[in-house]
């Protein structure tokens, strides 16, 4: 292999994903199937915009109509390939849109694991050469395609298994149909494929043979982990990579200082960036982009999506926590659920069956039991009993509850919001308020208590 000098070309990226993935049994397109929370083409599709890919064309198949509304993505090329007669034949798709002085790097949209570094060392092997392979060594190669080099190791072609003898088959090195190639002569080995092989189909794995004919050299990285070039074709394979894709961040984590419980009960499905001395407790999922301060725990069987939470905080046991802020020093469940745009300043509290909806509870509050806040604006140090709701709709519209600092509001209290609690009030336990409740004054609704004197309750009749 002639030493390896960047080829400084820009890069194009195609990616394929027209195959039908019968073997998944879904009506769902295969690469719209999700891997930690995301569509299997979205992770090689964000793999090409980490390498500055110039251009992704995307090659897809029958429910394309499907991948182009999921993915939305206005910077992807759209190729239709109307019949699969191979993937030769779906790398000509996307030609019109590759330029002869790029190098093209082709990836399949089923790949998910394939790292950036892997992708960045096989765009260095390829060099100043025309064509590099991404190759990979296994004990059981069965089904893939086989690399066949000389006795001076010098990549000659490839063989698929379905065309391949005894003696190919023993080969252990395997292609794994991602390569580099230059533009123009993608463009020139392609037209000149055929399809006289076992399967009828238009290989684009005859471009090496075809190459190594006119006398160029095939350069090749081989791939140190061949988990990384496993593709997805059934939902077998797509727990074991989703398994493997999670232990992997799970590892990164814990080697950044994160205390995981146990990394094989754990999901991360979006980012976590994470302060020290966090402890996460089993079965967590977390969701979407997250930022977690220092000296933070997080109770098992949590899903916490979106959120902020700063430094000191304790998450116990089963709470959801969606697109919220949390203050340093709070203590938040057990079974707590905190809703889109909930702010909880310092030291608030929030215990176990308390729901909370796009509300701003300033420092040191509690919620502690069986609430309902929404729409609420509380002040600070402010006790909300048991069983207080704030009834925020009125059937057609949403109203805003405000509470002062230093309210009491006794247990089982409804506030019939568009209401307010002036600062220092406190409600009687029971009632139901739809007016202002004066600052530093008690307010209640309850009707009196009596005793009805001689009153009997009613008996069956015995005969
Ligand atoms: C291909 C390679 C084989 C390699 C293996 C690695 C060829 C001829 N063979 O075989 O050497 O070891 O991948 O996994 O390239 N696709 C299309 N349109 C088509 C056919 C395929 O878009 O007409 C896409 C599929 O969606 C898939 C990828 O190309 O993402 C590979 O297709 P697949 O049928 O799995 O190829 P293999 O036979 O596995
Ligand atoms: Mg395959």
């Amino acid at each position: 292999m002639s030493k390896a000098i960047p080829s400084n070309k820009p890069l194009q990226v195609i990616i394929l994903a027209a195959g039908k993935g019968t073997r998944m049994y879904s009506s769902l397109p295969k690469v719209l199937h999700q891997l930690a929370g995301k569509a299997l083409v979205q992770h090689v599709i964000d793999s090409a915009k980490q390498l500055k890919a110039e251009k992704i064309s995307l090659v897809y198949g029958h429910e394309g109509e499907l991948v182009k509304e999921t993915l939305a993505d206005p910077l992807l090329i759209w190729c239709e390939q109307q019949e699969q007669l191979g993937t030769g034949h779906a790398v000509l798709q996307a030609m019109k849109h590759i330029d002869d002085n790029a190098d093209i790097l082709i990836l399949y949209g089923d790949v998910p694991l394939l790292s950036v570094q892997t992708l960045e060392k096989l765009i260095i092997a390829k060099g100043q050469q025309s064509i590099a392979l991404l190759t990979a060594c296994l004990d059981e190669p069965g089904g893939y395609g086989r690399i066949v080099r000389d006795r001076d190791k010098a990549v000659q072609k490839i063989v698929e298994e379905k065309d391949a003898n005894d003696n190919i088959r023993e080969i252990k090195e395997i292609n794994s149909g991602v390569m580099v190639v230059n533009g123009d002569k993608l463009k020139h080995w392609l037209n000149k494929i055929g399809n006289n092989n076992a399967q009828g189909e238009y290989y684009l794995t005859d471009l090496i043979e075809l190459a190594v004919t006119e006398g160029q050299t095939v350069n090749s990285y081989i791939v140190q982990d061949s988990k990384e070039i496993e593709g997805i074709n059934n939902k077998k394979q797509l727990a074991e990579l989703e398994r493997e894709y999670q232990n992997r961040q799970a590892s990164i984590l814990m080697e950044q200082g994160v205390t995981l419980k146990d990394p094989a009960r754990f999901d991360l499905r979006g980012t976590l960036k994470a302060g020290q001395d966090v402890v996460i407790d089993i079965n967590v999922i977390i969701e979407g982009n997250c930022v977690i301060g220092n000296n933070v725990s997080i109770g098992a069987n949590s899903i916490i999506k979106n959120a902020v939470i700063a430094d000191n905080v304790i998450i116990l046991e089963n709470c959801i926590i969606e697109q919220s802020r949390i203050g340093n020093g709070c203590n938040i469940g057990p079974f707590a659920r905190l809703r889109p745009e909930t702010e909880l300043d310092e030291q608030a509290k929030v215990g176990n069956f308390v729901e909370i909806k796009k509300s701003y509870i300033a420092r040191g509050s509690k919620v502690n039991h069986l609430s309902y806040i929404g729409d609420t604006e509380m002040g600070e140090n402010v006790n909300i009993g048991a069983g207080t709701i704030t009834c925020n709709y009125d059937g057609a519209y949403k109203h805003l509850t405000k509470i002062g600092n230093n309210a009491f509001i006794g247990s089982n209290t409804a506030l019939v919001a568009p209401i307010e609690v002036g600062s220092g009030a406190t409600v009687g336990a029971g009632s139901t308020l739809s007016k202002y409740a004066e600052a530093e004054k008690l307010t209640f609704t309850r009707a009196a208590q009596k005793t009805i004197n001689g009153w009997k309750r009613p008996e069956k009749n015995k005969s």
